[in-house]
């Protein structure tokens, strides 16, 4: 009763002490210690105070099993890729990881290698092909790699109103890792910006862009799941992505083609997967 300001963080940290969970009440106290030392430090207003919580309402509002406005949130605050490095200390010859992103689909089709996942996604076809390997540089055959990406005009199926999966599939390596699929060639897009992030990122002169890239998620058996992207080389927002996400070492080339009077790409990237034991979390 009658706290002053500064007994009050004292107090609500304290009001956890009743958790079972030594782990709940380190989070929740860090959190309310922080949340009320940003509020002090900036001297918040009420009307500030307010205008966040209109901010955080309407992401809510927005929000759907698609539009992961939370997500969006998150990836241009940079705190999904502090997570991301937070959870992921591996030893340098493992691929590198980055955002996991809003658009990747559970139960995406199943292909053989070689097949063509762009399923009529306009753009222009890119072979993408690779191995997984454990650092050791050892091939990894059976791994499970899903795969998702934007068409040439910037959107992932699940934008669109399609009744089928687009550039969105799981295939399984073979006996020396490899991993093969058409697809098509990625493009710069940018993040759902017509909403409150949007609104973020404009109010702080910042762009929506990210640089062309492919996502995957890796996994194997007695390995830490991989979720990256492969970045195309020369793309001109490598250095101003929105979420922050790119690493030198996941650019890649995207070598063009002419055959017959058509044009393709080819990227070719290993996968390289750490053991459970060599992550460190
Ligand atoms: C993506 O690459 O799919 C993505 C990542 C973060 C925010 C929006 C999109
Ligand atoms: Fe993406």
């Amino acid at each position: 009763m009658d706290l002053q300001d500064d007994e009050l963080t004292d107090a609500v940290v304290g009001s956890f002490a009743g958790s079972g969970s030594e782990r709940y009440k380190e989070v929740m106290g860090a959190l309310v210690r922080h949340l009320h030392a940003f509020a002090r430090e900036v001297d918040l207003t009420e009307d500030e105070y307010f205008t966040a919580i209109e901010f955080l309402t309407r992401t809510g509002q927005i929000s759907t099993g698609t539009r992961q406005e939370f997500v969006l949130l998150a990836d241009v605050l940079g705190l999904s890729m502090l997570t991301v490095g937070l959870g992921n200390r591996k030893p340098k010859e493992a691929t590198q990881s980055t955002v996991f992103g809003p658009f990747f689909v559970e139960g995406s089709p199943e292909v053989q290698l070689g097949d063509d996942i762009s399923n009529g996604a306009p753009g222009q076809p890119c072979l993408v092909s690779g191995r997984v390997l454990n650092t050791k540089g050892e091939p990894i055959a059976g791994a499970l790699v899903e795969t998702w990406q934007a068409d040439e005009d910037g959107f992932y199926d699940v934008q669109k109103d399609l009744d089928r999966p687009q550039n969105r599939a799981h295939l399984t390596t073979d006996a020396d890792g490899n991993y093969k699929f058409w697809a098509v060639k990625p493009v710069a897009y940018p993040i759902p910006d017509d909403g409150p992030v949007g609104e973020l990122l404009r109010a702080g002169g910042r762009g929506p862009m990210r640089p062309a890239h492919i996502h995957f998620m890796v996994t194997a058996p007695g390995y830490a799941r991989l979720i990256t992207h492969v970045f195309a080389n020369g793309d001109e927002y490598l250095h101003t992505d929105a979420v922050f996400g790119v690493k030198q070492s996941l650019i890649a080339d995207f070598v063009e083609h002419h055959e017959d009077g058509k044009t393709y790409y080819t990227v070719d990237y290993d996968l390289v997967l750490a053991t459970i034991e060599e992550t460190r979390q």
